[in-house]
């Protein structure tokens, strides 16, 4: 690398290091007083400075949001500075690239193969998260406080998690009271995790069931049973393939459908959270058979997940 983009990445290197370093003090005492252990430090907040820095419990998550253009030196270099500015030691240090867009596979692709997870604490909440193999890591703290919305919402209700992953939600609404929880995925190793993260929180699983499973094969079976959930949470990925059956699921395209057949399996009365992460979603549900439909985005975005271009993800509460 020639001196002259040495130098010009040391200075961003500087720069990046100094707002995180303020954006760590303003927000570890806040989260730290409420046991939140795992937040967000920045996120391309600087136009020329393409990075995303997460603090979970000590560790550093650091990436870069990929383009034609990118140099493989600069994502370390930013690491260095900012770990050295928090006094991170470097095997606390973990490098991803993310893609966005249309790579499903490339997305969930491993980085390492270590299987190593760290505990960390949300609230009065424990979750196993793994910072070193995948470019995610297990829990997604967009949705901290969606949790605990779920949470207050769970007393006595029979909750269904779809596209559970970990099942957070699920963990949550099993403790604030939720009669039944029922978390669904189609990949197995996920719900081995989902799994472990409720022994962690001391869950029982007879009335908190886990099942692998397509979401649309399970939502077909599950309407024969007619009407049997109260609460639902629907956070899908943008885009998957299942290519063992050539099915393509682009959340833009078929969230009607899906959501039409969640209604199909939920009791009047009862709440739908649906959310998205995909940066440019037109919602299509002024034909769905329900009450009441009100997009609640702005009350569940952290503090530390709020940022000037498209918000993170989107979130709707469908009322049956
Ligand atoms: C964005 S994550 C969901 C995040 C999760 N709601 C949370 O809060 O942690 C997407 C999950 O959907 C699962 N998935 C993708 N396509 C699926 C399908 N057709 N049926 C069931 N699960 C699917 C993936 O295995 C992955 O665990």
């Amino acid at each position: 690398m020639d001196s002259g983009l040495m130098e010009k990445f040391r200075d961003q290197g500087d720069m990046l290091a100094n707002r995180v370093k303020k954006r760590f003090k303003h927000l570890r005492k806040r989260f730290l007083s409420q046991n939140i252990e795992v937040f967000r430090l920045y996120d391309w907040d600087i136009p020329e400075i393409r990075a995303v820095v997460d603090w979970y419990a000590g560790h550093l998550v650091i990436g870069e949001y990929l383009r034609r253009q990118s140099v493989d030196e600069w994502l370390p270099l930013m690491a260095e500075a900012v770990a050295k500015a928090l006094d991170v030691p470097r095997e606390n240090v973990h490098l991803k690239a993310r893609r966005a867009g249309k790579q499903d596979g490339k997305r969930y692709e491993r980085i390492d193969h270590t299987e190593q997870k760290i505990i960390v604490s949300e609230r009065d909440m424990k979750f196993y998260v793994n910072p070193f193999d995948f470019v995610d890591t297990g829990l997604f703290s967009d949705h901290r406080n969606t949790r605990q919305m779920i949470r207050n919402a769970a007393d006595g209700k029979d909750f269904l998690n779809l596209y559970c992953y970990t099942a957070t939600f699920s963990c949550y609404a099993a403790k604030g009271g939720a009669r039944s929880t029922l978390s669904v995925d189609r990949s197995e190793s996920v719900l081995q995790w989902a799994s472990e993260n409720m022994t962690l929180n001391a869950i029982a699983p007879d009335n908190n069931r886990i099942i692998q499973a397509h979401t649309l094969d399970f939502l077909k079976k599950a309407a024969r049973n007619g009407p049997q959930f109260d609460l639902a949470v629907v956070d899908p990925p943008s885009f998957s393939t299942t290519r063992t059956r050539n099915l393509q699921f682009d959340i833009v395209a078929d969230h009607p459908g899906v959501l039409e057949a969640v209604i199909a399996v939920m009791r009047k009365g009862g709440t739908i959270f649906f959310s998205t992460n995909h940066q440019d979603f037109t919602p299509r549900m002024e034909s769905l058979n329900a009450a009441d439909i009100k997009e609640i985005t702005d009350l569940t975005i952290p503090e530390d997940y709020v940022r000037k271009r498209a918000p993170i993800h989107r979130c709707w509460r469908i009322k049956v």
